[in-house]
């Protein structure tokens, strides 16, 4: 049975030029089977289905997840211990994954995967709401051509207040990138 869990995690696929991609991604577990579902099209749905390893990076800090939705992919990355496919230097720990199965879905195909790594690289320290803040505006900004944009000003206000009272350095950062890419869109921006 599927776990209804989802985790949001960063994961690095391998492109056919040998290049990391680097995307936010939501995962579930079935028993020990790590499931991954790419949206068609996307360029990790391309990679895995080009090369079928990946690696799941958990990592806090959230200028990776911002980044990908804002042309910011230019992460460290170094070489994983099983899987050809690079992970982020930065990261709390990781998963190396192999593809065992595939799962056809016309919107969102599903990937089975074996987990070969699991590697810890420093300790969690407790949640932050102003990380959560800039996982949930993401979201939002991965969906702005879909969302009214009533929905979109009222969910950011609100998010904001935990962005305020909780982030640090790297979090405002984040936030100012998503909120650029908010008040750039033509749905959503001041000039709407
Ligand atoms: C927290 C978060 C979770 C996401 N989860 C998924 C996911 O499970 N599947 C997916 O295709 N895209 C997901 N996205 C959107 C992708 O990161 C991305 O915007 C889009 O799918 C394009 O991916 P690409 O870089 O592989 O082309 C998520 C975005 C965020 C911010």
């Amino acid at each position: 049975m599927t776990d209804s869990l989802i985790h949001e995690a960063v994961i690095t696929t391998l492109d056919p030029s040998g290049n990391a991609h680097i995307t936010p991604l939501g995962y579930r577990c079935e028993g020990e089977q790590v499931i991954l579902a790419p949206f068609v099209p996307s360029k990790t749905l391309d990679n895995l289905c080009h090369h079928p390893e990946a690696v799941l990076n958990f990592t806090t800090d959230v200028r990776v997840i911002a980044g990908a939705l804002t042309g910011r992919r230019e992460w460290p990355v170094t070489a994983s211990t099983r899987v050809q496919v690079p992970r982020l230097v930065e990261s709390l720990a990781h998963w190396e994954l192999e593809v065992v199965a595939t799962r056809d879905d016309p919107e969102r195909p599903r990937f089975v995967c074996k987990r070969v790594v699991e590697a810890n690289h420093a300790p969690f320290t407790g949640f932050n709401r102003a990380q959560a803040a800039v996982v949930e505006l993401a979201i939002l900004v991965s969906r702005l051509d879909w969302l009214a944009p009533a929905q979109v000003r009222a969910e950011r206000d609100y998010l904001q207040r935990a962005i305020d009272k909780t982030a640090g350095p790297r979090e405002h950062e984040a936030w100012h990138w998503l909120s650029e890419a908010v008040d750039a869109h033509p749905r959503h921006g001041a000039a709407a």
